[in-house]
């Protein structure tokens, strides 16, 4: 059977940001978050960086620290960086994000679909804090329900309780001490490409490498058509401290 960090190199192929976020939406979220005068930035859960090579190639005063468990990742995103020249700006770690020690405070932090490794939303915004310069942003993104979950959504492993509606989540942030200075929530577009993208990469993948893979790429496909499609959505903020 094909190894887990396989599985996701593969199926994220034609989707490198591991979200269902378009290329502009990233761009123009990006764009809020550093603004003219941000310049370091931290990437908390990076897999292969990207989110940190978009920021250093439209934004040439930009460098920035990513880590993430997922050494085979951190490997890719490091040659990426390596053949775009953005080595001197732009460095990725091996790591436990919740252990990470830096050695400078950011200007714009990002942690976008990584919420479960620091126990969901909120405990992120918590961990984040404490890496930020001051007047700095963090670009956070994490699901919520769309609709009410129903038992075929939980039946695919998700908890009613781990999401709330959309209305809900921006409360708790709010009350959590955060300001929205901006935000995304992803369109079905997005979604379907994002799912169309994971499952079809993988699928291509699979006729020609390694069939064991057709059968993950139809169980994903299944779960997001009968389990969680236009149930879950995602939704990415660009946040500041509010006091
Ligand atoms: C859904 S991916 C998102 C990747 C990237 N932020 C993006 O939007 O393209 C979640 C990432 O979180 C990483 N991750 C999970 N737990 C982690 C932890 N404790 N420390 C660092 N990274 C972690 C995974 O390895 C994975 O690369």
């Amino acid at each position: 059977m094909v190894d887990r960090e396989l599985v996701s190199a593969v199926a994220h192929s034609h989707h490198p940001i591991a979200a269902p976020l378009s290329d502009a939406s990233v761009a123009r979220l990006l764009s809020r978050a550093i603004g003219a005068n941000r310049r370091h930035l931290l990437d908390l859960g990076c897999a292969t960086g990207e989110w940190l090579m978009r920021a250093a190639a439209s934004h040439p005063h930009v460098t920035g620290v990513g880590i993430d468990l997922d050494e085979a990742a951190i490997a890719r995103g490091t040659d990426a960086i390596r053949t775009a020249g953005l080595a001197d700006r732009l460095e990725l770690r091996v790591g436990d994000a919740r252990e990470a020690v830096l050695d400078r405070p950011a200007d714009c932090v990002l942690s976008v679909g990584a919420a479960h490794a620091f126990g969901g939303l909120l405990p992120t915004l918590d961990a984040v804090r404490g890496h930020l310069a001051d007047r700095a942003t963090v670009v956070v993104g994490d699901g919520f329900w769309e609709s009410e979950p129903t038992d075929a959504t939980l039946a695919v492993g998700f908890e009613r309780d781990e999401y709330a509606d959309l209305a809900t989540t921006v409360d708790r942030v709010v009350d959590a001490g955060w300001a929205p200075v901006y935000g995304h929530v992803s369109t079905a577009a997005e979604w379907d490409d994002y799912e169309w993208s994971w499952t079809g990469s993988l699928t291509d993948w699979a006729l020609d490498n390694d069939a064991s893979a057709i059968a993950v790429a139809a169980r994903h496909r299944s779960e997001w058509l009968r389990g969680y499609r236009g149930v879950l959505g995602f939704v990415t903020l660009v946040l500041r401290r509010a006091e």
